[in-house]
């Protein structure tokens, strides 16, 4: 069986933040964080959380999908930031939504999140087992940004993006998945209280940025062209390249080194900076209201993250 995605939903915080109102609360500019990344604001949480921004993606993608909730087989999420431990964000989005016959958890692979839990609902439906599964990317990062801390304070935002995967027959398009621990020092964020030590800056997420940047811009396109060749696809064949929105100049680079025009990498950070694992279903919500995707379009998402872990994955939509 192959996968297809059926609907998508978002749900954006409704405070926004621009570059002005965080230059007066670190020493940055304005022109320093457009040059450097691209952002020009970012929405963070207020009255909403994790899970109530979940759950209303979901049911916007449902919506989409014209499915109802009892249809849903199985939840994921995928969020690194959630305010639930226990139960997981997954159970929570299946109580308020009413998906009394799914099955769920949720998925920690930080920014490239959604593309793992897209690659596991992937192999559910492979297997026989499931036919609609809703996956869901949400992130409340406000809450682990050290908001003294310029070189990430920056960079991050909130939200939720989630889409509904569903069955059909054909054969499977091949996605890939890797991870190397031996980097993970470039970007990590400690529980709030480890051993005897007292929380510190080290409960908030740390990052050598340059150190990410130099591995996105190399892996992605490598993870890329593993797909394609995968799925025996050339770069033309490709209609869309949906990749995590973390920094203008990386997704730059990387359509640079697969020599790919610009114009086929969609962004949306300007608006809401990196939202982690939301940032890509967001980015295919916004592609698929504003009607750019297409019946038959060929669609490779791509995303990296802390760990360090990246995967990418084609998807032909309906
Ligand atoms: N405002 C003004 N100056 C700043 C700021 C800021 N916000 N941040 C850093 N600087 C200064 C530095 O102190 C440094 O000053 P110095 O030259 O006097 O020492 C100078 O600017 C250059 O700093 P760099 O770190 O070299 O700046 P760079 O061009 O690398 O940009 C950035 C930094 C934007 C963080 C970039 O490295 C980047 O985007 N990296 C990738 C990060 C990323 O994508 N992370 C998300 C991963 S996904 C996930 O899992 C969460």
């Amino acid at each position: 069986m192959r996968a297809r995605i059926s609907g998508t939903g978002s749900c954006i915080p409704l405070h926004r933040l621009d570059n002005e109102a965080i230059s007066r609360m670190v020493d940055t500019s304005d022109a320093w964080i457009r040059e450097r990344t691209g952002i020009e604001s970012r929405h963070v949480i207020c009255e909403e959380s994790t899970v109530s921004m979940a759950a209303e993606a979901a049911e916007r993608a449902l919506q989409n999908a014209g499915m109802d909730p009892e249809e849903i087989d199985m939840i994921l999420v995928s969020t690194i930031s959630s305010e639930v431990i226990l139960p997981c964000t997954a159970c929570e989005v299946q109580r308020r939504i009413g998906a009394v016959n799914a099955a769920g958890f949720d998925i920690n692979a930080a920014c490239a999140g959604f593309l793992v839990a897209y690659q596991t609902a992937e192999m559910y439906i492979a297997s026989g087992m499931y036919r609609n599964i809703l996956v869901i990317g949400s992130e409340g990062l406000s809450h682990l940004v050290n908001w003294k801390d310029r070189g990430t304070c920056i960079l991050f935002g909130d939200g939720a993006g989630a889409a509904v995967v569903t069955s059909q027959s054909g054969e499977r398009l091949e996605g890939a998945c890797h991870s190397d621990g031996k980097k993970g020092t470039a970007l990590t964020c400690r529980t709030r209280y480890n051993e005897d030590e007292m929380p510190d800056d080290r409960c908030y997420m740390q990052m050598d940025g340059q150190a990410v940047f130099r591995f996105a811009v190399k892996k992605v396109p490598e993870v890329i062209e593993e797909v394609l060749e995968k799925n025996h696809l050339s770069k033309d064949e490709i209609d869309w390249f949906i990749l995590h929105q973390a920094n203008g100049r990386i997704l730059e680079s990387v359509a640079r080194r697969l020599e790919v025009g610009i114009e086929k990498f969609p962004m949306n950070l300007q608006e809401y900076g990196n939202t982690s694992s939301a940032s890509v279903p967001i980015l295919l919500d916004e592609m698929n209201r504003k009607g750019c995707l297409k019946p038959g379009q060929n669609i490779v998402m791509a995303a990296f993250g802390a760990g360090l872990t990246w995967g990418a994955s084609i998807i032909q939509w309906q």
